[in-house]
């Protein structure tokens, strides 16, 4: 990290960024905390993005996130890259160290279980099977990140069986694939049903399956924040399931990238809550 006197910023690459709530987190912490300097979006073209990536250090910049279409193109631009990042295949935070060199950071999963435990305390990865729907980037970080963290039985249920495949090839025996037909079988005994689908998310068909065989303690995750509540998550809800939303990844992942480019851990406090609900 560069001088902490110094004005810091850190941003946001991607291409489009403009929907982005991080600059509001990041903006507020930055507050908070009485730091001086700003978390600002960059729409950084996928021709550009070398060029980008190279001037974080010659701008004195603390590090930036890293968003679609550049979670994997970033790699070879990066000094290192830790290893859950390796494993999950995308980088989504750089860290600009103190002698200018970048390392690469994904917190995406960890940031999903982090808000499962905050909003189960009693839950964790190894606390019973778990299905995850879904094999895009975003089960790919939850699925390698339950993994590093002790999750015993990963099932693993992906419409393109195909995608489900790979991830269970790279995270380990832990994953078991699943046909997509079966996810309903699937909930079976589970500690944790996590959609990783873009089905429920506004504009898209609700994701189709039957809660009868999730049980009731079972945690219900969905990485959809637009909306607030999935039909998945109304349908856990109603049966008295404990439920998470996106948000929480969103809000946790940012927590330890703020902590490596400004040096304070934040907390997610109701004042941020409501800040990021104001913009919905
Ligand atoms: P992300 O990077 O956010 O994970 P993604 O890579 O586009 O997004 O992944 C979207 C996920 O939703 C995929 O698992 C996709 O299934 P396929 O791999 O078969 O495409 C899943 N998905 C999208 N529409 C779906 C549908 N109508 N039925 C079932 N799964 C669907």
């Amino acid at each position: 990290m560069a001088d902490s006197n110094a004005f810091g910023i850190a941003g946001l690459l991607g291409f489009p960024v403009a929907h982005s709530r991080s600059p509001v987190i990041h903006n507020h912490w930055l507050a908070e905390h009485r730091i001086a300097g700003r978390y600002v979006l960059f729409p950084v073209p996928p021709e550009k993005l070398e060029d980008a990536v190279r001037g974080l250090s010659a701008l004195g910049m603390r590090g930036c996130n890293v968003t679609t279409p550049h979670k994997q193109a970033v790699f070879p631009l990066l000094d290192r890259v830790d290893d859950l990042a390796r494993l999950i295949g995308a980088v989504n935070t750089v860290v600009v160290e103190k002698d200018g060199t970048l390392t690469g950071f994904n917190n995406d999963g960890n940031g999903f279980i982090q808000s499962l435990r905050d909003a189960s305390p009693s839950w964790r990865p190894d606390s019973g099977p778990i299905l995850v729907l879904g094999a895009g980037g975003a089960s790919r970080a939850v699925v390698a990140s339950l993994a590093a963290q002790g999750a015993k039985e990963i099932r693993l249920a992906n419409r393109s069986r195909d995608k489900a495949e790979e991830i269970a090839a790279a995270v380990g025996p832990v994953v078991k694939v699943l046909p997509w037909e079966q996810r309903e079988d699937a909930l079976d005994g589970v500690a944790l049903l996590a959609n990783a689908t873009s089905l429920g998310m506004a504009g898209k068909p609700p994701l189709d399956i039957a809660l009868d065989r999730l049980p009731p303690r079972a945690l219900v995750g969905d990485l959809i924040y637009i909306p607030p509540e999935t039909p998945l998550l109304a349908a856990a809800r109603a049966r008295g399931n404990v439920t998470v939303n996106g948000l929480g990844l969103l809000l946790n992942q940012a927590r330890p990238a703020f902590n490596a480019w400004f040096g304070v851990m934040p907390e997610i406090t109701p004042a941020l809550r409501q800040a990021i609900a104001a913009t919905f």
